[in-house]
């Protein structure tokens, strides 16, 4: 039986999960869910206090909790946290529950994107080139997760909207094959 009824934003800090999965969801008339923001509303506690109150392994048990809760509600377009996919089965509950999609950037353009980023504890107080090394060994830890997203789309040079366009059809594409 098909359980895919969401649609879940996948990849890295900086890929524009969250711009993109808002402009998604309203071209297909779902609601809009994001899980650091869903987190920190739950918690009461920004991702930032989260991580130095309580240390990453409880955030990483929290966004297990919260995946396993919002994939029982309505169908909904999530976006994660870069880091969900790539602990416990959490990529596979997704790709049970949902129609995911990883958003790919080159590393130039994630490092573009959260070269002033002042939020994202694992990023706070490194220089240019601690990111650029960041970027590139959590993108080699993680691809592999990402990868297994039911589709990949290039996420560079468009819009949020232009890419939510061209996503909407991929899925109904995917859909379409899929009950073939
Ligand atoms: C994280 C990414 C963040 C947030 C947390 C951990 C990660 O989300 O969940 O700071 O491990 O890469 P974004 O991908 O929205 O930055």
């Amino acid at each position: 039986m098909n359980r895919k009824k969401h649609v879940i934003l996948v990849g890295m800090p900086g890929s524009g999960k969250s711009n993109m999965g808002f402009f998604l969801s309203k071209l297909m008339r779902m609601p809009f869910i994001d899980t650091d923001y869903y987190i920190t509303v739950k918690e009461q506690k920004s991702i930032a206090k989260i991580f130095a109150e309580h240390g990453e392994d409880c955030f990483r048990k929290i966004e297990q909790q919260i995946l396993l809760e919002i994939i029982e509600k309505d169908p909904s377009v999530i976006a994660t946290g870069g880091g969900m996919p790539c602990f416990y089965n959490n990529m596979d509950i997704m790709n049970e529950f949902a129609v995911t999609v990883y958003l790919e950037l080159t590393p130039e353009k994630l490092f573009e994107h959260l070269k002033t980023d002042t939020k994202r504890p694992l990023l706070k107080g490194k220089t240019g080139e601690e990111l650029t090394d960041y970027i590139n060994i959590s993108l080699e830890q993680r691809k592999s997760f990402y990868e297994k997203a039911d589709i990949t789309i290039q996420a560079y040079d468009k819009t949020p909207a232009q890419l939510a366009t061209e996503l909407v059809k991929n899925i109904s594409g995917f859909m379409a094959n899929m009950t073939q």
